[in-house]
Parts: C-alpha cells; sequence; structure tokens
C-alpha cells in the first residue's frame, strides 16, 4: 500500500494508470475510519477487480467545515486508519496537505468553489450553508487528482451524494458515482466518525434516529399519511429523549429532494439531531 500525499504525484500516478488502462476506483473520506467507510472501500474493490487501483483520500476538508463547527476538534488517528486501509487491501492513501488543497502562496490564494444550487438548499444545507459548497468543491479536486472510472459514496449522507451525482452530471465529470448502504451498529445506530463523541447517556440514546426511521416506515406501511401528522409524531418520539435535541426531520422525494405532503412507502425521510454538540444524521426510504 503507497502513501501519497503530494497533490502533483498523486495526478501523476493517476496519469500513468489512466495510460495503463487500469481501473480505478475512489473512495473519499475524512479518515477516523470505521466499518460504513470500510464497506465502501470493499465495494470498490468488487467493482474494479483485484488487477484494479483502489484509493482512498482521508482528507478533513477545512471548507465543508462551519466556523462555529468542529474542524479542529474533528476526530483524526492516521495510524489506525493505515493499518485499516492495509487490512482492507487499499493500494493507495491519499492524504494531501491544507497548502496544497488550498494554496495561500504568492500565486494568490484559493479563489474557486464548484456550487450546487438546488438540492443542496434544504436540511443540511439549510442547517450548514457553506457546507455542500466545500464538499463539492473538494469532491471535484479529488476527482481531478484521482481520476477514477468508479467513486464510491455512503447512502447514510442521501443529500450529499444527490448533490455529487447532480455535480458530475452538470460538469460532466467523467466519474461513475455509486451509492452504497448505510451500515449500522448491531443496535441499529448508524456509523459515524462522530459517535466517538458521545458520552454513555448520549450513545444510549443516539438510538433514536434510527427508531424513529423504523417507527416512520411502520407508520406509513398500509397507507400514506400527511408528512405534517409523522413529523408531529417523531418529534415528539424523540423528544422522548432528553439528551437529544432536534434539528430537523425531513419527508421528501428521493429523486428531487423536494419535501413530500404526504408520506407513503418509498417516500424518503432523513433527520439531523444533537446530543450536546455533537449532531448525527440518518435516513431512509420509507
Ligand atoms: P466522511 O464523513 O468521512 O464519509 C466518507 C464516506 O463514507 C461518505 O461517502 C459517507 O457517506 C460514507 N459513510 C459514512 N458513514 C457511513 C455508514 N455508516 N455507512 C456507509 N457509508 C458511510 O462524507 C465525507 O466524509 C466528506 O464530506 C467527503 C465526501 C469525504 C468530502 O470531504
Amino acid at each position: 500500500m503507497r502513501i501519497v500525499t503530494s497533490v502533483a504525484a498523486m495526478q501523476r500516478l493517476a496519469k500513468r494508470w489512466q495510460h495503463q488502462q487500469v481501473r480505478v476506483g475512489f473512495v473519499p473520506t475524512m479518515g477516523y475510519l470505521h466499518a460504513g467507510h470500510l464497506s465502501l472501500v470493499r465495494e470498490a474493490r468488487r467493482i474494479v477487480g483485484p488487477r484494479g487501483q483502489v484509493v482512498v483520500s482521508i482528507y478533513v476538508n477545512p471548507t465543508q467545515f462551519g466556523p462555529k463547527e468542529d474542524l479542529s476538534r474533528y476526530p483524526r488517528d492516521f495510524a489506525r486508519d493505515q493499518k485499516l486501509c492495509r487490512a482492507e487491501g487499499v493500494d493507495v492513501i491519499f492524504a494531501p496537505k491544507d497548502d496544497e488543497m488550498y494554496p495561500s502562496d504568492h500565486d494568490g490564494a484559493f479563489s474557486t468553489y464548484v456550487v450546487e444550487q438546488t438540492l443542496s438548499q434544504g436540511m443540511e444545507g439549510a442547517s450548514r450553508p457553506t457546507h455542500f459548497r466545500g464538499v463539492t468543491t473538494v469532491v471535484a479536486k479529488l476527482f481531478n487528482l484521482v481520476l477514477p472510472e468508479v467513486a464510491v459514496f455512503g447512502a447514510k449522507d442521501v443529500q450529499q451524494a444527490a448533490v455529487i451525482q447532480r455535480m458530475v452530471r452538470d460538469l460532466n465529470i467523467p466519474v461513475k458515482v455509486v451509492v452504497a448502504a448505510t451500515h449500522r451498529e448491531p443496535d441499529g445506530l448508524a456509523m459515524s466518525s462522530r459517535n466517538k463523541y458521545l458520552s454513555p447517556t448520549e450513545r444510549e440514546q443516539a438510538t433514536v434516529l434510527s427508531q424513529a426511521l423504523q417507527l416512520a416506515k411502520k407508520s406509513v406501511k398500509t397507507k400514506a399519511v400527511s408528512s405534517a401528522r409523522l413529523k408531529t409524531q417523531l418529534e415528539q418520539f424523540i423528544a422522548s429523549r432528553p439528551a437529544a435535541r432536534l434539528d430537523y426531520i425531513e419527508l421528501f422525494d428521493p429523486h428531487t429532494l423536494q419535501p413530500a405532503a404526504k408520506a407513503a412507502s418509498g417516500t424518503h425521510l432523513a433527520l439531523a439531531v444533537f446530543f450536546g454538540k455533537t449532531r448525527l444524521i440518518d435516513n431512509a426510504a420509507l
């Protein structure tokens, strides 16, 4: 397994693979890897095969964090990430440095962003106004550096996956985007690097997200219900956990991400819940 930290070296390697017609599968991450990330790595390997190259990027991207968010305390453990990647058969870890990704030298500071203007408006975009601009910008940069044939993203971040698919379509980026299922702890909590922030009490109560998804599935199983009523029911359910503070619940069409007035089987539900300073998200098709 190779570790590449220079942007120029990554692009040179990617161009060589392209020249040699080697298939390249890519999993962008911010590190502190867990089984959810590793399931994306396996999916990338399955697609490109044993002779393909699987690249995992580990980069805590500053431009997707708001000024009051957890950039400086975002968990990092490169040694552990390396071990996990090696065990999973990753070929290359690409871990670029901030000053190469976002130059601020005498050539002039970084000043170009990629902005998706529709799908990034609601939900995560409403709660975190500059978040998706940071995500689309860094993912476009990473695609240009790794030149993958396919990139695998997690369904856990459903809006992120939709925004990236839209960017790839709109800008004719020659990358196939694959979205892989959400990996969960045995009690249903979606795996996330941020779960490690939770106190034991918060961790126990954090199951409220996946349980709310289950409750909503039951509620729409036999007939469509008004989204407003379903939201009220879920709000009450979430309020039954004293450590939980709801950020949003949204019922929407999975393709357009437009809010749905009625919730039925197939409608998508996403929610964000704070536990102290830690904000967790989850989603599922009902
Ligand atoms: P990060 O939160 O590290 O997630 C990297 C990838 O892992 C994303 O595609 C995310 O959806 C996926 N993922 C996270 N938890 C998952 C789970 N429990 N099951 C399945 N997949 C899961 O998302 C980002 O980083 C960044 O925004 C990034 C795309 C790397 C751009 O900086």
